[in-house]
């Protein structure tokens, strides 16, 4: 049997990537600032964070959309700059949209081999494409039927099943998914939480982007929560409860404070309108209602 490590690793498993101190300025918007993260082969890592977390800059240096302004992003041990995503490409980095690069119009076995077509001499080997396509859905236990459909007929769901399965196909080391259940019901983010772990259980490198820490908790290996540009959370499965990753991600610190600021207010009380405690004078209300004797209306609370 192999020794793991505390995080039920592997012992001897190297990260895919290692980020160390990144920053990433849009001039003087600093969307990124001091960045470590570590991306492990066979490992779910889940990054979480509001709106303008700094969620999107991050994978778009992964992805070589962008290029870092300060840090160091290592792939495979060696230090990177991506100018490009078809040199994020070639060192096995394959991302998921969330508008997905899919052309709605055409069939599923086209888009599966978009960009890497198959030919037979000058002609498309549609044979050849269609039953590799179908090969290598049904191994990721992926229904679609039939695959002359055109993709824009599917679900948002099997969608990125098929842009899932594509990466692994083409040799994707590492596959980073940009909020993938972000506009999908129940059942349908469900499938897509069940292909995120199955591109895993194909040992490679996943970075799951969501807002929501239910479905990271779901497949998540380790955890980050962004913040302004910012880690602020970095924890490993075995390290937190999904009660505490959904504090953190409400807030954290900032919730227990406000919770200390609501101190007084009693969240499962019910009052009688009839009946109110306070009393708000306010346009077509008559200016005291009282319930007592009307000395004691100037103490009901009127604003
Ligand atoms: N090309 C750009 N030029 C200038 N500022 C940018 C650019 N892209 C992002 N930003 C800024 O950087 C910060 C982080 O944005 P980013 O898109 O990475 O956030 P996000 O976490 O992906 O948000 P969302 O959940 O809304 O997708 C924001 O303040 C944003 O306005
Ligand atoms: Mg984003």
């Amino acid at each position: 049997m192999s020794t793991q490590t505390l995080q039920g690793r592997p012992a001897g498993v190297k990260p895919l990537v290692v980020m160390q101190d990144v920053g990433k300025s849009y001039g003087n918007v600093h969307a990124l600032r001091g960045v470590n993260l570590e991306v492990y082969p066979g490992e779910v890592t889940c990054v979480l964070g509001d709106n303008g977390a700094g969620k999107s800059t991050l994978i778009k240096i992964m992805a070589g959309l962008h290029e870092h302004t300060s840090g160091t992003f290592e792939v495979n041990g060696v230090k990177r700059n991506l100018a490009s995503p078809r040199a994020a490409q070639a060192l096995g980095i394959a991302t998921v949209y969330q508008d997905l690069a899919l052309a709605p119009l055409m069939s599923v076995w086209r888009n599966f081999f978009m960009g890497n077509e198959i030919r037979s001499g000058l002609f498309l080997d549609a044979k050849r494409m269609k039953t590799i396509a179908d090969e290598e859905l049904q191994k990721m236990g992926i229904q679609i039927g039939d695959l002359d459909r055109p993709v824009g007929g599917l679900s948002g769901g099997q969608k990125q099943c098929i842009a899932i399965a594509r990466a692994i196909y083409f040799g994707a080391k590492v596959i980073i998914l940009d909020e993938p259940t972000a506009a999908l019901g129940v059942k349908q983010s469900g499938v897509v939480l069940k292909y995120i772990a199955k591109a895993r259980d194909a040992g490679l490198g996943v970075v799951f982007i969501t807002h929501n820490p239910h479905h990271a908790y779901l497949v998540g290996n380790h955890f980050v929560i962004l913040k302004l540009g910012r880690l602020t959370l970095d924890a490993d499965r075995h390290e937190l409860t999904l009660d505490e990753l959904t504090a953190e991600m409400a807030g954290g610190q900032e919730l227990a404070d406000l919770q200390h600021e609501l101190g007084g207010v009693d969240p499962g009380k019910t009052v009688d309108p009839d009946n109110p405690e306070i009393e708000l004078a306010g346009p077509g209300k008559p200016r005291v209602q009282s319930h007592g004797t009307d000395d004691d209306a100037t103490t009901k609370g009127e604003v």
